[in-house]
């Protein structure tokens, strides 16, 4: 019992982050993802945002497990071989079988250590793989599924590297030391099934970010909110051909030792999908770097907000009728899920604020930038043309410039006063000329910025054209289809998407299936007020945790309880009202909104994974003792400081500037002025 005592010691030691280094945890926690160091979409973010955290608490017995994606994975980590050790033995192990792992750092915030899994080393085992899952669980991989294959050999490569680990460590370490693996959504699943089906000694969690059958109803035109009990689930499984990766994801949940997701809203319809109610949910945090001084995050939104206008110049070059300064750039960005991710009715509203702009006569104008990766055969040249236009406009009117400059400095030298026609040479006048004619053109500019593949199908350039977005002088409302993630070798933005994000003024995200959503909580951290639904677990969240989420600039649109034309409608109303602010009620939103970045922090929702992997290894592990833990649910945010008293209960207490609770009022007057034009 002594040594149970000092086992439990060590696994709280290391769990709660206090033991130095060369102090040896008896806990190896190893987390397996197909987005480890490979960015797909939310689960990417997830992992990274929290391997420096996940590295001070468990050092170098925190491990990741992913895919190896040759000249992608090469770029995101340090590849070295490990030094001896259980590890290293039983990387040894396994390249003795014949497959190829690579092992190093992967180059992220702490530097956690990575191995990532050659799935087409194994290739020649698929078979074997598939005859042995079907042998012992009767779910039969078809030949044609490739993510599913793909999933075979991953899965079947992780359980073995494991199953050689955990070997390993009972010969050296007298079985002293315990075992936890994480794994991430059903492309992982069968590591964690095989594991249990060869009753290997480790702990297990997973954790769902969705469920599959849940994103393929809600694509389709199912009402799914409204009959998550009703559904035949082989069948509907069936009719979307997924009926094997379900079954996968369902066996992972059910073989887990512990079932996680993301969210309440996950939670339901995976109790009503895979028949398990997770045990713990596990909420997504951000790593948070707040800035040291308040006006600092502001001060990026400017910089990078005049990088934006940049881009507008080139890309509206010829139709520039619109002052920038009286501007607001609106965007959606994600993966291309066009009814899930709510472009839809993001679009619809958008046709709705333009025709309501245009009523009132604003001399305000949204441009909405819509970023959601499609097919495309590159940029297109009117864009390319139009960046290259503003180009030479500018350097053109630089040298002219230069030359007045001179030419200032000449007469002002010889006792002369400059007359105003001493200054445009000829020469200037022509090449001036040049430039404007040059940016003459008859048409709109486009509403994307790449040549789409699939152009007349496309659903965002479809949904544009009928709502008649087009760019037209006449609109208050302009759009720009991105249809490629962000990056800073990105000819016509020079911007990442973080970069981007802090020059845009608010992130619409109306999401009908979203069990997470991190793009608006991205947003959130970066003090930029976004709009997200009650139907997506960060909406929700949000919505148990501040009293007033609108205040501090998160809009929750309800997708839930109203009609969709209502839905459409609260979420114009929310556009029109913020273009209704004045530029320092939108420092003041700014300000408000950033300051809900300590509830997305994994300083504070880390607990939660801490909690999972705590109980996992006390089902296996039965000397493990859970810790009631400390913190465990987070405090509520209050009104902001001039608003009424909330009937809710309030937990901590926030205090404003002066000059904030001044200013604030002006921002109560604002939802009367806005509901007064819709
Ligand atoms: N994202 C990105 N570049 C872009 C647009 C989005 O890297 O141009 C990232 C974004 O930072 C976020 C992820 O894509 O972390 C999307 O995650 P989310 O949870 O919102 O949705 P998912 O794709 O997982 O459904
Ligand atoms: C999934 C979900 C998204 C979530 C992400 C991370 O991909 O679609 O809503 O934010 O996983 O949990």
């Amino acid at each position: 019992s002594t040594q149970n005592q000092d086992i439990t010691e060590h696994v709280k030691c290391q769990e709660n982050c206090q033991h130095p280094s060369n102090v040896k945890s008896h806990v190896w926690t190893f987390e397996c993802a197909w987005e480890v160091a490979n960015k797909v979409g939310g689960i990417y973010t997830v992992i990274r945002s929290k391997t420096g955290l996940s590295v001070e608490m468990m050092k170098n017995q925190y491990v990741l497990l992913g895919p190896y994606k040759g000249k992608s994975s090469r770029e995101e980590i340090d590849e070295f071989e490990f030094s001896p050790g259980p590890l290293y033995d039983a990387v040894c192990k396994i390249r003795d079988a014949g497959l190829q792992v690579h092992t190093g750092t992967w180059l992220v915030d702490g530097n956690p250590v990575v191995i990532l899994f050659d799935i087409a080393s194994a290739s020649n085992k698929m078979n074997y793989y598939k005859q042995e899952l079907f042998e012992k669980t009767n779910i039969g991989i078809p030949d044609s599924d490739v993510e599913s294959n793909d999933s075979v050999l991953f899965g079947f490569m992780v359980a073995q590297f494991l199953a050689e680990f955990s070997n390993i460590l009972t010969t050296i370490e007298a079985d002293s030391s315990k075992i936890v693996c994480h794994f991430h959504e059903w492309l992982s699943g069968i590591g964690l099934i095989m594991l249990r089906l060869w009753e290997i000694k480790v702990a297990t969690v997973f954790t769902t970010h969705a469920t599959l059958l849940g994103r393929y109803l809600c694509a389709g035109s199912t009402d799914f909110y409204n009959n998550l009990n009703n559904f035949n689930i082989d069948i509907e499984a069936g009719n979307r051909q997924i009926y094997q990766r379900y079954c996968l994801e369902r066996a992972a949940a059910h073989m887990a030792h512990v079932f996680t997701t993301v969210s309440d809203i996950t939670a339901m319809e995976a109790e009503c999908l895979l028949k398990r109610k997770p045990d713990v949910i596990t909420p997504n945090g951000l790593n948070i770097k707040r800035f040291s001084a308040l006006h600092e995050f502001q001060n990026l939104h400017a910089i990078n907000k005049e990088k934006i206008h940049d881009f507008v110049r080139g890309h509206f070059y010829g139709h520039l009728d619109f002052d920038l300064t009286k501007t607001l750039y609106f965007f959606i960005a994600g993966r291309y899920e066009f009814g899930n991710k709510g472009v839809d009715i993001f679009i619809e509203s958008l046709a709705r604020l333009n025709h309501l702009m245009k009523e009132s006569g604003t001399d305000v104008t949204v441009l909405a930038f819509i970023i959601l990766p499609a097919k495309t055969n590159n940029f297109n040249v009117e864009s390319l043309k139009g960046q290259a236009v503003a180009k030479s406009l500018k350097d053109t009117i630089e040298n002219v410039q230069k030359n007045i400059g001179k030419k200032l400095f000449e007469l002002c030298l010889s006792g002369q006063m400059p007359e105003s026609d001493d200054l445009l040479s000829k020469d200037d006048v022509v090449r001036l000329k040049r430039c404007l004619f040059a940016s003459h053109r008859s048409l709109p500019p486009p509403i994307t910025t790449h040549n789409i593949a699939q152009d007349d199908t496309d659903q965002v350039l479809n949904a544009l054209r009928r709502c008649q977005l087009l760019n037209n002088s006449w609109d208050r409302v302009k759009v720009v289809f991105h249809p490629e993630f962000l990056s800073s070798t990105n000819p016509l933005f020079n911007l990442d998407y973080e970069e981007f994000i802090r020059g845009c003024n608010l992130g619409v995200f109306p999401s009908y299936y979203e069990p997470w959503g991190y793009t608006p909580a991205e947003c959130t951290v970066m003090g930029i007020p976004s709009i997200t639904t009650n139907l997506s677990g960060f909406g929700c969240f949000m919505a148990d945790h501040i009293a007033d989420p609108e205040s501090y600039g998160i809009h929750i649109v309800d997708r839930q309880n109203i009609s969709l034309d209502e839905s459409i409608n609260q979420l114009t109303r929310y556009m029109l009202n913020f273009t209704l602010l004045t530029e320092r009620q939108r420092v003041i939103q700014r300000n408000r909104t950033e300051r809900l970045s300590e509830i997305l922090d994994w300083e504070n929702l880390f607990i939660y994974y801490k909690r999972a992997r705590l109980m996992a290894l006390s089902t296996v592990y039965s000397d493990t003792v859970l810790d009631n833990e400390e913190g465990s649910s987070l405090a509520r945010q209050p009104h902001p400081v001039s608003e009424p008293e909330s009937s809710r209960p309030v937990t901590t207490t926030v205090l404003g500037s002066q000059d904030e609770v001044d200013n604030e009022k002006e921002l109560e007057e604002l939802g009367n002025r806005a509901s007064r034009n819709i």
